[in-house]
């Protein structure tokens, strides 16, 4: 999706927010452009395609100036071309501005611009905003931001340059993230912390109707009703090296093998192995009343959506607690009536997906509690709810997401865990169960070391222009996620099936062109599976089975076995997935795709 970056400072800008731009690159983006100012002086550069094409744009030309906004669109209102790309300018090149979000009323807005007189440059929803701020500057640029901000509607992150205002950024929000940045000589603002990590680790989260007006020396933000606002810096414990590929071909491949560290980083400090209760110190503040919880609604976009499709079967087995799980835009359309003991528990690696977002808001208005499991600090979904768990999973890079999914299913077991515990289940349930999650990181390890047998199943099979994903019960989850990153990465049709269902339809497909991923480990649905891969293998279709290790079988039926070491049911899911992300990723990498930055596909989700 967009993304904003912006500095103003003793340094020359122009350097500063490219680099920015590069690491805002895998949010998914389809043109990119600057403005740098030097004085009264501005030079704007825009271009369709990669954050290279702007720089080759800008080739040999010296731009100077101390501050700079730039940004990267991904299309919404109007196609991805030069002219609808931001910066967007008024009609006397004033204003430069650089938008996240949508302008909802921009058309009746649009149209009496027009009436006035003034031609509009681009299809974009953003371009009322140059001419609305050009209109009301009088001689405060701050003045004039809070002025459009009180007559537009619906969403946006912005950041504002004027030509009579040199040294000064207006940064504002409603909905779409801002975060400032501190730096040792200069401020920076930016949608994503990733931006300006390599400069800073200081920042200050902008509220929804705020505004902030940066110098190089300073910062002031104030509400849009002209209220100053003072707040507390954070400093966000991402390291520059988070951002780089360390030796990886790509992101995508560094992030699935860091589930490990992963894994442990959201186990760090909270597990009481004596007492086989987990603790979690970011939901002490509502545990009074969440330990009485008996209904659970779980909202959540993507892999996260996925992740608590698997937390419902692990809440049902270790609570007393019924779930619910509702991909977060259907969830608004549903009669939402909750019990009084009921918790929506977002899930979210961005905390900005805008669709969890409006869920959490229509649940609040319904009345009900809110608990987040979020990774990104400060981010909107861990402002907007009551409690939560962070994943410290440090930042993910590759648009498919992988480290969070385990993250995800890791923190879900240690919550209801953490719930089982007083609700029903027993010491010795509570241990074995810290146990096996503490033995969870050596057990990825092993499976990441068949990497060199699954890239050669990868490459018998990536022509197939079709796949199947089957699991049951906890692995129903993994063959939607299997399926999911089969698709997104490598552009191959997958689909994702209970296994109980496959005789309802996807079993008329199946022939020896069509693999299927089985994911059969030895869980209390085995026996089941085993029907499932006979019926296929009756069929002649290959089977690429996802089985625990030394199972026989298994061997004898499937075509091909990919083995994870055994664990409980409930835990299974952790390392199953693993060779289903390796799958993808090869495949992915047989057939060429750009694997970090897939087509059309947008990291942090930030429009409805
Ligand atoms: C996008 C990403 C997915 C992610 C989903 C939800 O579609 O490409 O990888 O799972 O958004 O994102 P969230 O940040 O809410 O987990």
């Amino acid at each position: 999706m967009c993304g904003i970056v912006c500095y103003v400072g003793e340094k020359e800008a122009k350097a500063i927010v490219l680099e920015g731009l590069k690491r805002l690159e895998y949010r998914g983006y389809d043109s990119a452009g600057i403005a740098v100012q030097n004085g009264s002086e501005i030079v704007c550069l825009r271009a369709v395609g990669k954050i290279s094409e702007l720089e080759r744009k800008i080739g040999e030309r010296v731009i100077k100036g101390n501050s700079a906004i730039a940004h990267t669109r991904w299309a919404t209102h109007g196609e991805p071309t030069e002219r609808n790309a931001h910066p967007h300018t008024d009609e006397s090149e004033n204003v430069f501005v650089i938008h996240n979000g949508i302008i909802e009323n921009f058309f009746a807005i649009k149209k009496n611009l027009e009436k006035r007189g003034i031609v509009f440059k681009s299809e974009t929803d953003t371009e009322v905003l140059a001419h609305l701020i050009a209109l009301n500057f009088e001689d405060s640029l701050g003045e004039a931001v809070r002025k459009t901000m009180s007559q537009v509607e619906g969403t946006f992150g912005i950041a504002v340059i004027h030509r009579h205002v040199p040294g000064e950024i207006v940064v504002a929000r409603r909905g779409s993230p801002l975060i400032i940045g501190i730096g040792e000589d200069g401020h920076f603002a930016a949608s994503d912390v990733s931006a300006m990590v390599r400069y800073t680790n200081k920042v200050v989260h902008l509220n929804d109707n705020e505004l902030a007006v940066l110098t190089a020396k300073g910062f002031s933000i104030s509400t849009a009703q002209a209220k100053t606002v003072t707040r507390e810096t954070e400093t966000v414990e991402w390291q520059p090296e988070d951002v780089e590929l360390g030796g990886f071909p790509h992101f995508m491949l560094k992030e699935i093998y860091e589930q490990p560290e992963t894994i442990l980083n959201a186990m760090r400090g909270r597990l009481e192995p004596g007492e086989g209760v987990p603790k979690l110190g970011g939901i002490m503040p509502v545990w009074d009343h969440l330990k009485e919880c008996r209904h659970i609604e779980i909202v959540a976009c993507g892999t996260s959506y996925h992740a608590g499709c698997v937390g419902r079967y692990v809440f049902e087995r270790l609570t007393e607690i019924d779930v619910q799980v509702e991909i977060a835009s259907e969830f608004r359309y549903r009669k939402l009536n909750f019990p009084s003991n009921t918790y929506i528990i977002a899930i979210s690696q961005s905390g900005e997906t805008a669709d969890t977002l409006a869920a959490i808001r229509e649940a609040r208005r319904k009345g009900a509690r809110l608990l987040g499991i979020v990774n990104v600090v400060g981010s909107s979904i861990s402002r907007e709810t009551d409690a939560g768990v962070y994943n410290h999973a440090g930042p993910e890079i590759g648009v498919a997401s992988t480290k969070i999914f385990v993250s995800q299913l890791t923190i879900l077991t240690l919550l209801a865990l953490l719930l089982g515990r007083h609700q029903k289940l027993s010491l010795t349930e509570g241990v074995e169960a810290i146990k096996s999650l503490s033995e969870l990181p050596e057990k990825v390890k092993k499976t990441l070391s068949q990497d060199n047998h699954i890239q050669a199943v990868a490459e018998k099979y990536y022509p197939c222009s079709n796949w199947l994903f089957l699991g049951r019960k906890y692995q129903y989850p993994i063959a939607l996620e299997g399926a999911l990153k089969l698709k997104e990465i490598s552009y191959i049709h997958a689909e994702g099936y209970a296994a109980g269902e496959m005789k309802h339809g996807p079993i008329a497909l199946i022939n020896p062109e069509m693999p299927t991923v089985a994911i059969v480990p030895q869980d209390s649905m085995y026996e089941k599976m085993i029907s499932n891969i006979q019926e296929i293998k009756s069929r002649r279709g290959p089977v690429i089975a996802i089985a625990t290790e030394g199972d026989d079988r298994v061997r004898q039926l499937a075509d091909e076995v990919i083995e994870v070491p055994p664990t409980l049911e409930y835990l299974y899911p952790i390392l199953t997935v693993v060779p289903c992300q390796l799958l993808a990723y090869h495949c992915a990498r047989f057939l060429s795709r750009d694997i970090d930055k897939p087509r059309n596909l947008a990291k942090s989700v930030t429009v409805e």
